[in-house]
């Protein structure tokens, strides 16, 4: 690539559809309705939006930020600000993408798998049994693999014919599923009961410390924060682009779908009394309860669940391909390969990877809680710092493109005082807890 201008997104649009469909996910789909139903319902949907507001959004913003302003990838983009010494963080960046996707696509798997059996044989009886069946070995490998080939073709086209083409027709297909399963969840008997399930307001439940960090990791996955995606996507767009304003487009679409995810996952459940399959675990929610009423609705059952999983399948692969850009865009800058090369290198490599998680649940787990309450949690921490004491002049920068804008100063503010402490406190009571899980991992095999 040495010599060639940098790739830049066709439109603004083009980047602000990538960037949504980064953060809009298994993250929204999958995770966030769970913590809401068992972590106080609305006043775990408040909490959460004060996060997002307070920590998420000044922290898109310093990605975006320094992306734009460097126009490089992420390890390339801190040196330039920063000098080499901050290239570790951006290597931790890298490390991250490589974790996430390893693991990401072998539930990615299992949602393509769900998919497939929808159209071809309609949903197991036993969903429990079905899971317990594919959800680890050769199967939940292939399937990781199938995935995993999709992300590679569209990361290998680049960002305008691969990254921003995709995305521009999936995330306007997603919305559109997403809101005709909630619509279809409305009309059913037991609605009411799974609304007041993941609505039920409990404020003693939702604000305590635990919840505080679970609300924390989920926040930064689902705004797939804290390791260099936002940064990198930024790396693309001209200087023109006004930051305040897609942050706050970005992370508002975030919060609606995953919102709406709610909407439209609980009064399915509860529309069949099934609620006892939802508590069992965040999976069990998804890959067992919601397939066991799709089943028990018949036909119309198999078309929304059909629906339902290409969905998920859609958001999956749009998070997949920012998370792979990251290493991609790595490569390229940092050891001058053609995008083809970086693509397949490190694609195959991520997929590789992803053996332990697709042989092993356990493992699965433990990679999910170590990408979420370490890497992401402490990247966003190093990531607040920087932008907030080292970079020379971060409000300069934003300003290109968005002069005035009133919350500059409230920005910079946040970024150096209110984000560091808050994910010091929340770093200091994860961490633990986290490596006691690696160690146990470790111990049992
Ligand atoms: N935000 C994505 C989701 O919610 C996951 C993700 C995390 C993507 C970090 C990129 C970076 O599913």
């Amino acid at each position: 690539m040495a010599g060639e201008s940098r790739e830049q997104w066709n439109s603004r649009t083009g980047f602000i559809f990538a960037a949504v469909g980064s953060a809009v996910g298994l993250g929204n789909m999958w995770r966030f309705s769970y913590l809401t139903a068992e972590n106080g319902g609305a006043a775990f949907v408040v909490l959460y939006l004060l996060l997002t507001l307070v920590i998420g959004l000044p922290v898109m913003l310093a990605e975006l930020t320094v992306g734009r302003g460097a126009g490089k990838s992420p390890i390339q983009a801190l040196a330039h600000y920063g000098g080499p010494r901050w290239r570790g963080l951006g290597a931790v960046f890298v490390a991250a993408g490589f974790i996430i996707l390893s693991y990401y696509g072998v539930i990615a798997g299992w949602t393509l798998r769900y998919a497939g059996e929808a159209l071809v044989t309609g949903f197991a009886d036993d969903p429990g049994l079905h899971f317990r069946n594919i959800r680890e070995g050769s199967g939940a490998f292939l399937f990781h693999v199938f995935f995993m080939g999709a992300t590679i073709g569209i990361v290998a086209g680049g960002v305008k014919r691969g990254i921003e083409r995709v995305a521009v027709i999936a995330m306007p297909a997603l919305f559109f599923l997403v809101c005709a399963v909630a619509l279809y969840a409305a009309t059913l008997d037991g609605a009411g009961a799974g609304y007041r399930y993941y609505l039920n307001t409990d404020f003693v439940n939702a604000w305590s410390l635990d919840v505080l960090v679970d609300a924390a990791g989920q926040a930064f996955f689902s705004l797939s924060l804290g390791m260099g995606a936002m940064l990198t996507f930024a790396s693309y767009l001209p200087r023109e682009s006004h930051l305040p304003n897609e942050s706050l487009l970005i992370a508002s679409a975030d919060f609606g779908v995953a919102f709406l995810a709610g909407l439209m996952v609980f009064p399915l459940i509860f529309a069949l009394g099934l609620s006892g399959d939802v508590s069992e675990s965040t999976l069990g929610a998804l890959f067992v309860a919601l397939p066991k009423a799709f089943a028990a609705m018949g036909a119309a059952g198999r078309v929304v669940g059909l629906l339902f999983f290409i969905a998920l399948v859609v958001g999956a692969l749009t998070s997949a391909i920012s998370l792979l850009e990251v290493v991609v865009s790595a490569t390229i800058d940092g050891l001058n390969w053609s995008r083809l090369q970086s693509t397949l290198v490190m694609g195959l490599a991520i997929t590789a990877l992803g053996a332990p998680s697709a042989w092993n649940i356990g493992f699965l787990e433990v990679m999910d809680k170590v990408a979420n309450n370490l890497f992401l949690l402490g990247g966003g921490l190093g990531l607040s710092i920087f932008v907030g004491w080292v970079m020379k002049d971060p409000t300069g920068e934003v300003a290109v493109g968005a002069e005035g804008v009133p919350w500059f100063g409230l920005w910079r503010g946040l970024l150096r005082f209110v984000v560091p402490a808050f994910l010091i406190v929340v770093l200091w009571n994860s961490v633990p807890a986290t490596l006691r899980a690696v160690w146990g991992l470790i111990s049992a095999s």
